[in-house]
């Protein structure tokens, strides 16, 4: 489902009260709300809002369960860490236990630490409890997505293998483009979530995003194509980066 909002404010403050919602919603039939974030810039703003009033009091923190989609193998410290990002914006200023809180690790190799967080997602999975008026037991309730102007998300970039794996659940790779190691959940697991949503926005996306959602499918140039959960999907977007579905980009 698309979503097109003014600006980004806009569409921040829209999609922070969607996730409250939803997480309410969540929580009236589960006792826990399982939530992958991304990184990248456009979140930023989103975090804030959840973090001050009035999300701050109405969301029950005490039931998320935080993962992330990719990390960037640098240290926590830098500030390119996607973890450290969410945490500078949101995780520092909310009540989540921080048993329940689950990066993806940088102080050991990439490899190790996407086989290390394979391990803890199947486990989690593994022991939530799933029931009849669940269809996804075993997913996360949500996973945030952003996508890059060349059609990239998570860390599932143009040409990359990782794009196509079917089977792993987190891959670690270097990515030359950036000189350096990433760390990403791949289709196999977030194919499987009840809800996926994208915030996208500025001009810099409206190719991309025509390409993605009207374009031929060709994932090694569009990897976002390759995102098709079998719960809900949504794109939230904005005007700017909307501008090519109508044809003008
Ligand atoms: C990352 C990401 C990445 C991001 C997109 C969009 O770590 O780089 O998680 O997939 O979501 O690049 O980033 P922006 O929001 O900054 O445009």
């Amino acid at each position: 489902m698309l979503h097109v909002y003014k600006a980004a404010e806009e569409l921040s403050d829209a999609v922070a009260k969607w996730i409250a919602d939803k997480i309410g919603e969540t929580l009236s039939r589960k006792d826990r709300f399982t939530i992958a974030l991304s990184g990248g810039s456009t979140p930023q703003r989103l975090h804030k809002i959840l973090a001050a009033s009035p999300y701050k009091e109405q969301i029950d923190w005490s039931k998320l369960h935080i993962f992330w989609g990719d990390e960037r193998a640098v240290p926590f410290e830098d500030s390119r860490n996607n973890a450290k990002m969410a945490y500078d914006t949101l995780l520092n200023f909310v009540p989540v236990p921080a048993s329940q809180i689950h990066v993806m690790r940088t102080d050991i190799p990439a490899e190790q630490s996407a086989i290390e967080y394979e391990k803890i997602l199947r486990q989690y999975f593994n022991s939530v409890p799933g029931g009849p008026e669940d269809p996804l037991p075993n997913s996360f309730d949500l996973v945030l997505l952003g996508m890059g102007d060349d059609g990239h998300t998570l860390s599932l970039f143009p040409g990359t293998e990782v794009v196509h794996e079917e089977k792993a659940w987190v891959k670690a790779f270097f990515l030359k483009a950036q000189d350096m190691q990433r760390i990403t959940l791949t289709k196999a697991i977030v194919n499987r979530a009840s809800c996926v949503a994208f915030l996208t926005t500025g001009s810099g996306k409206a190719h991309a995003l025509k390409e993605v959602l009207k374009g031929a499918y060709n994932p090694d140039l569009y990897p976002s194509q390759e995102i098709k959960p079998s719960g809900e999907l949504h794109w939230f977007v904005d005007e700017a980066a909307a501008a090519g579905l109508d044809g003008n980009a």
